[in-house]
């Protein structure tokens, strides 16, 4: 495994991270597509392969903490819930809805509670996280804090360093589904997080071609548990899947810093824009109000030509779409739009939503 300076650049260790050192050896590990390895007990869902082993160094030493690759996103969410095995856990009310989903079925079924709360309001969360110790059979340890910042899909932000200071304080565990944000634009490990998670489907993959998640931890008793998950739920990540992901992650730096420069101009106009109600935007990631609700929201959804109404996000290609449509985002404004910022040119991004902007006065 490469070693780093504390000082090495996030865009360095992306392009650097988890590659074969030997002499002759190709620049990335190759496609390992092998089950089975000669005369050993190694099998690749029990052991691993190369491919993920390489993607699992870069993605680590990016968050600072051992990586671990599952099938998805929502494998990764399970594989910590049944890892960490909560008893209650906090999370915001307005978040991803897969995961709310997940948690959902399980407070069903009794094999957890949730308490949800506004995440951006810190108060709030430390009064539920206090609540919640009271209340767990084992206290503090039976309770987990999960945050997503910024959440999907109004971006609202955590106070993560405080957050984390006065969970762990108490003896509380704390997982940070870091999607929206990506390794290069937060390692909520640093502020003292249990764990952290990614959707790898989304930004480090960059291409909207493949399915993959991420934990990573410094804990080697919650990576050791999270490795157990693996083996024994079997989400384990493809092989093209984890080689498409490092390819992925080599330019996540530079995709990442061009999006959020261009969010960040699209915002400014759009806050301006008459048919805009309000505006937020965190990263690449932008979410917008559109006066009229949701026929007219819908109508400037399908109304761009570059921009791609579709419901997924974090591509070299900007996507849209209107949220509250479904019934786990019912909560959110009916004129909600989600846009993900791609690496097209801002004025031809400017130039689609103002058109589509238009159409919204032309019936
Ligand atoms: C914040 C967040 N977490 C987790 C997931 C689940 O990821 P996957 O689709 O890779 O299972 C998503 C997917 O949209 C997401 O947006």
């Amino acid at each position: 495994m490469a070693e780093f300076e504390s000082n090495v650049s996030p865009r360095t260790i992306a392009v650097t991270a988890g590659r074969p050192l030997g002499e002759g050896d190709p620049l990335n590990e190759p496609i390992v597509l092998a089950s089975n390895f000669r005369a050993g007990p190694e099998y690749a869902r029990t052991h691993g392969t190369r491919t993920w082993a390489a993607l699992e160094e870069a993605i680590g030493l990016l968050e600072g903490g051992r990586g671990l690759t599952s099938s998805s996103g929502m494998a990764v969410a399970s594989a910590i819930v049944f890892a960490l095995r909560p008893e209650i856990v906090v999370l915001p009310s307005v978040s991803y809805l897969g995961v709310r989903a997940l948690l959902g079925d399980l407070s069903a079924r009794q094999d957890l509670q949730t308490r949800e709360v506004a995440i951006q309001n810190t108060l709030e969360v430390v009064a539920a996280l206090d609540r919640a110790s009271h209340e767990a059979k084992s206290g503090s340890d039976g309770v987990v804090l999960w945050v997503e910042t910024p959440t999907n899909p109004t971006l609202d932000i955590a106070d993560l360093a405080r957050l984390c200071r006065e969970a762990t304080s108490r003896g509380i565990r704390v997982v940070v589904d870091s999607t929206f944000a990506t390794p290069i634009g937060a390692q909520p490990l640093r502020d003292g997080a249990t764990v952290v998670m990614h959707s790898g489907t989304k930004f480090i993959g960059g291409h909207s071609d493949l399915l993959i998640g991420a934990a990573v931890t410094t804990d080697d008793a919650v990576y050791e548990a999270l490795a157990r998950a693996r083996v024994v739920q079997g989400a384990t990540p493809g092989a093209l899947e984890a080689f498409l992901a490092l390819r992925g992650l080599r330019t996540l730096p530079l995709r990442y810093e061009a999006s959020a420069r261009s969010a960040e101009q699209l915002a400014a106009l759009l806050t301006s824009h008459p048919h805009i109600e309000s505006v937020r935007q965190a990263g690449p990631m932008l979410s917008f109000v559109v006066r009229g609700g949701a026929e007219a929201a819908d109508r400037v959804c399908a109304s761009t030509t570059v921009i791609v109404p579709a419901t997924s996000l974090g591509g070299v290609e900007s996507t849209m779409e209107r949220r509250q449509k479904y019934p786990g985002d019912a909560h959110v404004a009916p004129g909600l739009i989600r846009m993900s910022v791609g690496i097209e040119a801002i004025d031809d991004l400017w130039n689609d939503l103002q058109c589509a902007l238009a159409s919204i006065g032309s019936r």
